[in-house]
């Protein structure tokens, strides 16, 4: 079985339906790129997969590494090994990245290793997030996430916000990070830079709650970028006939 195996999911927030019968697959070592229009449900995918509160599950199972993970709270699935970089994670009064990253892990050196690579010694012993710039957060998030040594990743658009230099140092540590832990990696994308960077393994798009396109990532990016989401919607129906 593959580390992630998702069936039959769907999701409701509130009284509506945002994902249906969701079928999704992720091995070990794998790089699964989501594409997909703004509103989509991709980052409720993610969230739906971490355990977030509010993101109901309406049907259908979520296994990770052979376990059914539907009814276990957010630590639970982060002690498992599951780990997210969220699109706009908290700012948290009084308490210093410092401190964060030595609960997350007791190794002074590789603190000190990842903190140099991200390039975040000055941020260190600042609030978590208080008045961080938008590319600094992310790159405090990936830290947070290495130094968890999950084994499957979700990121929900890591490079928004974050300058061309700053992605490549990121997508630089997270390759690594990937290669040598044989973690699973499962990445939102608008602009498809990070996968400059990772070695993407597969790719689908999201359209209104669906996938559709599982396939080669590369290639179903250059599709995108060549004829549009609203080309995609027309062709997806044209299946669906
Ligand atoms: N907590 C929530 N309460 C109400 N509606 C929500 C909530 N979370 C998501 N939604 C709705 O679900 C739909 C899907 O949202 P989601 O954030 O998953 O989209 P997305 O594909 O990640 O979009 P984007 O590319 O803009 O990040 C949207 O219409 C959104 O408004
Ligand atoms: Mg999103």
């Amino acid at each position: 079985m593959a580390r992630l195996e998702i069936h039959n999911l769907s999701v409701g927030v509130g009284s509506r339906r945002i994902l249906s019968d969701i079928e999704l697959s992720i091995g070990e070592g794998r790089v699964f790129v989501l594409f997909g229009p703004n509103g989509s449900g991709k980052s409720t995918l993610l969230k739906a997969i971490m355990g977030i509160s509010g993101y109901d599950i309406l049907s259908g199972e979520i296994i990770f590494e052979d376990r059914v993970i539907n009814g276990l709270s957010v630590d639970e699935r982060a002690r498992l090994g599951i780990s997210m970089m969220f699109q706009h994670p908290p700012g948290v009064r009084g308490v210093k990245l410092s401190q964060v990253a030595r609960i997350l892990c007791e190794d002074e050196e590789k603190i000190n290793k990842y903190v140099q690579l991200l390039n975040l010694g000055y941020l260190f012993d600042r609030d978590l997030n208080v008045d961080f710039s938008g590319g600094e957060m992310k790159r405090v998030e990936l830290l947070q996430i290495i130094l968890m040594q999950p084994k499957l990743i979700l990121l929900d658009e890591p490079e928004s916000g974050v300058d061309i230099e700053n992605i490549s140092i990121m997508g630089r540590v997270l390759d690594e990070y990937l290669r040598e832990s044989g973690a699973s990696c499962f990445v939102i994308t608008h602009t498809g830079y990070i996968i400059e960077y990772i070695e993407a393994t597969d790719g689908c798009l999201m359209l209104d709650g669906n996938l559709y396109c599982v396939g080669n990532p590369h290639k179903l990016f250059e599709t995108i970028r060549d004829y549009g989401y609203e080309k995609c919607k027309e062709c997806t129906v044209r299946h669906a006939e």
